[in-house]
């Protein structure tokens, strides 16, 4: 059977006894942060290897309670999602591109041995956390609901001769103001010398817990060097830039209307961001042409210097698009541009929100209504 045949899974609906007040929920989204506040509900559904996917559930927002050998606790068979849905003008409640987390959820469960999630249950779960929890959508300019669904290995023993027999899916959604606090302030990012994020062959590709757990050796190195953020370099030759801490890079070349932007490509060592790839496609429909292209980290301080390479940015979900203001590694450092907010960085944020918080007309399909 196909996934598109397969009966759709059923949820339960139990909605929690024990809400948070509406005057504290008001409270807590005045100053949500970024994902310390939770909603009122979660859901999950189980699967097996004998039942496939079942028990699907909305229910209270809770404790999950693991045996201490579970497989997760030790080895680390863990995936995870990260979107947002937005309050637009005039009432819906929306996401973007939701399909496409679920399909790269699923690559990431295919490299971490973990069974695929049909994408429209994955969707779906989204729907129903988001309708139930609707008032904990933030109505506040730049805010929205940060959604988390992620997936864990919870078979009970500590072989390592095969993979989890069974696995728990669940969504959690957070209420979070921007990322970056203060506005869009240019950040200063470090280039990681000691530390390899990924390999070829290796899970960069996969949005595994792993990869999170490995990159803070990274990012403390940043902060210890005063940098916001560390960048990763390629594994073999630590020359070739891939993507920053949790999000990826583009790179302007030229102004005005010489504008361009690249991006490193996808060689799977970096996470395919859904960001990034709209990027590649809004870019060209407002005269800014995008490409994927290599870049090593001598191009990008000679390109700096000679202004041929005018702005960079960051590019994800959690921090939308991010100014790269300075660049520091072991003995270098140079400033990008003026080290201030460029145009394009600029104008590439607004259309992407305008998008996004409706604004303006999604003629992409990327807008799904949750309610
Ligand atoms: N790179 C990494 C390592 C990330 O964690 C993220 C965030 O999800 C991104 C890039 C950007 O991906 P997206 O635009 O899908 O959020
Ligand atoms: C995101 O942008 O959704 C991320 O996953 C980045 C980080 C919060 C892990």
């Amino acid at each position: 059977m196909t996934s598109s045949q397969r009966p759709d899974i059923e949820f339960d609906i139990h909605p929690s006894d024990h809400r948070v007040s509406a005057e504290e929920r008001k409270r807590v989204m005045a100053v949500p942060g970024f994902g310390e506040v939770f909603t009122d509900h979660m859901v999950t559904i189980r699967w097996s290897a004998q039942r496939g996917w079942h028990d699907g559930r909305l229910e209270a927002y809770g404790s999950i309670t693991l045996d201490p050998a579970t497989s997760v606790l030790h080895y680390g068979q863990e995936i995870f999602e990260g979107l947002k849905a937005y309050v637009q003008a005039g009432g819906p409640v929306v996401a973007f591109r939701p399909q496409a987390n679920a399909a790269r959820f699923n690559r990431s469960a295919a490299r971490m041995a973990m069974p695929e999630l049909p994408e429209r249950a994955f969707v779906r779960a989204i729907e129903l956390l988001v309708r139930q929890d609707r008032d904990w959508v933030p109505a506040a300019a730049g805010h929205s609901l940060y959604l988390r669904p992620f997936m864990i290995a919870t078979e009970r023993g500590l072989g390592v001769n095969r993979p989890s027999s069974s696995c728990l899916f669940t969504v959690i959604a957070s209420p979070v103001a921007a990322y970056f606090a203060g506005g869009v302030q240019p950040v200063s990012v470090w280039l990681s010398q000691d530390y390899t994020r990924a390999a070829p062959g290796g899970t960069g590709e996969a949005k595994c817990g792993g990869n999170y757990a490995a990159a803070f050796a990274g990012q403390l190195e940043a902060l210890r060097n005063d940098c916001d953020q560390v960048v990763w370099l390629d594994a073999a030759e630590h020359r070739w830039v891939e993507e920053m801490g949790g999000m990826n890079l583009f790179f302007v070349h030229g102004s005005g209307a010489e504008a361009r932007i690249t991006t490193p490509a996808p060689t799977g060592t970096l996470l395919r961001g859904i960001t990034r790839d709209s990027l590649l496609k809004l870019g060209p429909d407002l005269g800014i042409p995008a490409d994927e292209a290599p870049i090593s980290v001598d191009q990008w301080r000679a390109g700096c210097a000679s202004g041929e390479i005018t702005e960079v940015f960051a590019c994800g979900t959690a921090a939308v698009i991010t100014p790269v203001g300075v660049v520091k590694g072991s003995g270098q450092e140079w400033v990008i541009g003026d080290g201030k907010p460029g145009p394009v960085t600029m104008r590439l944020r607004d259309e992407l929100l305008d998008i996004q918080y409706g604004r303006q007309p999604d003629p992409y399909g990327w807008i799904h209504q949750l309610c």
